[in-house]
């Protein structure tokens, strides 16, 4: 046997020239200070690691995880987003994508991340690791066709990225912000995200501007254009939020957008909004629906994830028509549900009724992703039809999307 001259650990920031280079031969068309910026200026920076593989003291396959915070109602969930996976050309298929990965899984589960969220088109090399794939409601409109929207009765300008930061922060928390579960951005988050954004063709914004819709001096609605993950350099509308009250605002926004994608020659327009989103239901008889299948997601600790969850599932109890005992079996493990009005148990006991869920079904289940019916029939849940109720009503569809405005 050869010897072995391998190694993988956490990267310092003595390595990260190293990595960048790696990520430029991956990546070309993303430039190379964009990368950088990511890095270092990643709002949750002291949670963020790199895992690297070396050999020969040469650095030759490369992941970054970031931390994101989820809001689920009262709690908060720990995820991660990877990105930049990526080995050299000429050290592939040695299993040293796999030890990256798996390195930082074991990492993930000791700092307790709930789940790990990843955009990818070569599912294969991850569905082996836990991974699961989901799909992600899009929307193409026709840009010569797409109606006007709006009255104009809201002023709408366009607000460069790193001069909007207390805008958005602020209104973000009263609109996405309030939505049963989205992603945690802070001050802070709005100040660095610019910076790690622009000119990064997977999560900057077109000329980076907002369109903002204005009541006199104050904000009251938002949007951007980003590009679209699944047809390169077309737009894609990922983040459009109005406050309670000024609904309309979002159509003038709307209509500033469509002005905005005309101008870029993108055509479809694409909407990647969850389909409880204003502008998609109104929207829906001119739109084509699709779906993105390149999110896929992994649960890293269930039990810890269920108790986590407890507070508002209980609270959802109340609804239940009769009490549950239910063994949800996936390939991830198993855990034994306990469900009556006002009571919640998660224990590791035998149950009478048992579930099968595959990765991306139990995460798409517990996560809010698509209601239990659809998960059901898309063979990505089997459970008898008492078993499905109990579950419809202890983890409703969320239309989980906003955790999506990273990428990762
Ligand atoms: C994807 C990538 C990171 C894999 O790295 P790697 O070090 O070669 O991966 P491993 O050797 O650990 O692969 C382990 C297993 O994953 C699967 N796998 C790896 N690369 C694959 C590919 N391109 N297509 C399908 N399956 C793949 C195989 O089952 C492989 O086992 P096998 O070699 O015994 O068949 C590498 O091909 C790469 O850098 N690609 C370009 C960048 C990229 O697309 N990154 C992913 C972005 S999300």
């Amino acid at each position: 046997m050869p010897e072995d001259r391998s190694a993988v650990r956490p990267l310092t920031d003595e390595d990260i020239p190293a990595a960048l280079d790696l990520i430029r031969l991956a990546w070309p068309d993303i430039p190379r200070r964009a990368q950088e910026e990511m890095v270092r200026r990643d709002p949750w920076r002291a949670h963020q690691r790199s895992f690297g593989a070396f050999v020969d003291d040469r650095l030759v396959s490369h992941a970054r995880f970031h931390y994101r915070p989820v809001r689920y109602g009262t709690v908060v969930l720990h995820m991660t987003g990877v990105c930049e996976v990526t080995t050299h050309p000429d050290f592939r298929r040695r299993g040293l994508g796999h030890r990256v990965l798996g390195a930082a899984l074991e990492w993930m589960r000791s700092v307790g991340r709930h789940f790990v969220m990843l955009y990818t088109g070569v599912h294969a090399f991850y569905s082996p690791l836990g991974w699961g794939t989901i799909e992600v409601p899009l929307h193409y409109l026709p840009v010569r066709s797409v109606p006007t929207l709006g009255r104009g009765a809201y002023r709408v300008t366009r607000l460069p990225a790193v001069h909007s930061a207390r805008t958005l922060a602020d209104m973000y928390e009263q609109t996405c912000g309030r939505h049963p579960i989205s992603l945690i951005r802070t001050p802070d988050y709005w100040e660095q995200w610019p910076h790690w954004g622009k000119q990064n063709l997977w999560f900057g914004l077109l000329e980076d501007e907002w369109s903002v819709a204005w009541l006199d001096d104050k904000p009251v609605a938002y949007g951007g254009l980003n590009w679209s993950l699944k047809r390169k350099g077309s737009p894609s509308i990922h983040e459009a939020c109005v406050l309670p009250g000024h609904e309309e605002a979002l159509f003038d926004v709307f209509d500033d957008l469509v002005e905005r994608s005309r101008a870029a020659g993108g055509d479809p327009l694409e909407l990647n909004l969850p389909n409880d989103h204003a502008l998609v239901r109104r929207l829906e008889d001119v739109s084509e629906p699709s779906s993105n299948t390149s999110a896929m997601v992994q649960i890293l600790d269930l039990p810890a994830l269920l108790e986590a969850l407890r507070p508002e599932v209980e609270r959802r109890t109340s609804t239940l028509t009769r009490s549950a005992k239910l063994r949800l079996a996936s390939p991830l493990g198993a855990v034994t549900i306990a469900a009556a009005p006002g009571e919640f148990v998660v224990s590791d006991t035998e149950a009478p009724t048992s579930v099968e869920l595959t990765s991306a079904g139990l995460a798409s289940l517990v996560l809010g992703f698509r209601p239990v019916v659809e998960l059901c029939a898309a063979g990505e849940i089997t459970a008898a039809a008492e078993a499905q109720k109990a579950l419809g009503v202890l983890f409703p569809c969320l239309h989980t999307h906003y955790w999506q405005i990273d990428h990762f």
